[in-house]
């Protein structure tokens, strides 16, 4: 795509054409959804859909990636708060369909939570299709470099590159927690259709790994070439290095 807003409504448009097949279907949409500033003109895009087009989120059920830990839920850095103040807040889901990990939890609780997170992803049956952004250093959700295939969700500790490049959202570097809850490589790779979006030419370096490198777990979302139905949204900025 020239730009990312172009980039974003035609992915905008894939996912309102989800929804309205599995509202034919009488099935609800099962949506894995993503946090940072790649995601902002989709749900931009989607919300607008909503209010001008009549789009509805009734039948969706949302799983979103991951989130810090440990974390207020209302702290500003959440990203259960990004989610209502990019999304949720403007469109028509119902709360109980919305799937957060909850980064507000007692630590012996994790273990119980992410399991029950893998758990409810099952009983929704599946997700449909799962939106990812991509970290410099290939991280897909927070799984960071190391992250094997078989994955689930989990406490994972983020790399020093992650926590430098998401302390803009911070006051400082120190204050970006060391932890986050994220959805694992097995459980990304179970979405029946997985879109990955890259904006601006520092993302151009590592799409070309992920998408014409090795498969190796040093970057994680190179683990994606093992999917059937996985589609990069680019703008041409991100895109110069692939050959
Ligand atoms: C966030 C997430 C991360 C981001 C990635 C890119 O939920 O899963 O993998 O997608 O860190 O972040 P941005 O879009 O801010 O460049």
């Amino acid at each position: 795509y020239d730009n990312s807003k172009q980039g974003s409504i035609a992915i905008a448009k894939t996912i309102a054409a989800l929804i309205k097949a599995k509202e034919q279907e009488n099935k609800p949409c099962v949506l894995g959804l993503a946090t940072g500033s790649s995601p902002k003109q989709l749900y931009a895009e989607l919300v607008r859909m909503h209010r001008e087009e009549g789009l509805s989120f009734k039948h969706v059920t949302t799983f979103n990636l991951d989130e810090y830990y440990p974390i207020d839920a209302d702290a500003l850095q959440s990203y259960k708060r990004f989610m209502h103040t990019n999304l949720f807040n403007h469109i028509d889901i119902l709360p109980q369909n919305i799937h957060i990990p909850d980064g507000s939890i007692p630590k012996d609780q994790v273990k119980a939570h992410c399991v029950a997170y893998e758990a409810a992803i099952e009983a929704a049956g599946g997700i449909d299709l799962q939106v990812l952004g991509i970290g410099n250093n290939g991280h897909i959700g927070f799984n960071e470099p190391g992250s094997n295939l078989f994955s689930k969700t989990r406490l994972i500790t983020l790399d020093n590159s992650t926590r430098l490049a998401n302390s803009f959202e911070f006051t400082s570097v120190s204050q970006v927690p060391r932890l986050a809850i994220t959805m694992g490589i097995s459980t990304i790779l179970k979405a029946r259709k997985i879109i990955l979006m890259a904006w601006g030419p520092l993302k151009a370096p590592v799409v070309q790994m992920a998408a014409e490198g090795a498969v190796t777990d040093h970057v994680p979302a190179s683990l994606l070439q093992h999917h059937d139905d996985v589609s990069f949204f680019m703008d041409t900025a991100a895109a110069t290095e692939l050959t």
